[in-house]
């Protein structure tokens, strides 16, 4: 089944996918994720994507099209897909649903995390990240063992560039003039959509969230 997940910036996205995946062994797929590691290694479309990152505006449609497509195609036949911050406007939805028509597919399942904006702002200010493995902690809500230190793979954590104040206030703005128009657009669509109050401890949204899923699966 095809999962997306949609929410404004630090609603808890990466945390959920990432923490269902592990466990029912579906694969998440972060455009985020996949354009961070573009821009590590130094690719034309890491360079193509870095200006609009760090100013928290989309990366264009077409570039993100392409990374999803190459993405897709290297993954295997029939596998279970959690979309993590894909798709972000109404033409990404619409060249999803093209893309998974292609291989007989469609959308499942659309999750909407939702969180008041004064939440969203502390997670994010608290955020950090390990750019080694991804592993995502937070100084208020879920600190490493080790300050700084990743527990998973002993990397130095970082504060993400674009969890800046000024940048993710545009971030929030973006969110709500390019994608939370999505939300009425999956209202109208086959998939089942699913609200999930993200403003509660991370093992209560992941419940729901699970539930959701296996059960739809079921
Ligand atoms: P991306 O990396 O996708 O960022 P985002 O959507 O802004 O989402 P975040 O990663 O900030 O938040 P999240 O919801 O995953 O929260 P998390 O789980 O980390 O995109 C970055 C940029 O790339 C974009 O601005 C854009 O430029 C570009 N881009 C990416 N995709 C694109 C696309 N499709 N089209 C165009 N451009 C694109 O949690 C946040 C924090 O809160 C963490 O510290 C976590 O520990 C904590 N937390 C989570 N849940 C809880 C809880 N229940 N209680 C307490 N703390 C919690």
């Amino acid at each position: 089944m095809v999962v997306i997940l949609l929410g404004a910036p630090g609603v808890g996205k990466g945390t959920q996918a990432v923490r269902l995946a592990d466990s029912n062994g579906a694969v998440h797929v972060s455009t985020g994720d996949l354009l961070r590691a573009a821009r590590r290694e130094g690719t034309e479309l890491g360079r193509k994507a870095q200006s609009y990152m760090d100013a928290g505006e989309l990366v264009p449609d077409d570039l993100i099209l392409g990374l999803v497509r190459e993405h897709l195609a290297g993954l295997p036949e029939g596998a279970d897909i959690l979309f993590d911050g894909f798709p972000r406007t109404i033409a990404q939805a619409q060249g999803l649903d093209t893309v998974l028509s292609d291989s007989g597919f469609g959308v499942g399942m659309v999750v909407l995390f939702e969180a008041p904006d004064e939440v969203l702002v502390k997670r994010l200010a608290g955020r950090r990240s390990c750019p080694e493995c991804g592993s995502v902690y937070n100084v208020h809500f879920d600190p490493p063992a080790e300050e700084g230190i990743c527990d998973r793979c002993g990397a130095k954590l970082v504060h993400r560039a674009d969890d800046s104040p000024e940048t993710v206030q545009r971030r929030l703005e973006v969110y709500k003039e390019q994608t939370a128009p999505l939300i009425e657009h999956y209202e109208g669509h086959d998939a089942e959509m699913v609200r999930i109050d993200a403003d509660r401890s991370f093992d209560a949204v992941y419940e729901e969230f699970r539930q959701a899923v296996v059960g739809a699966r079921a």
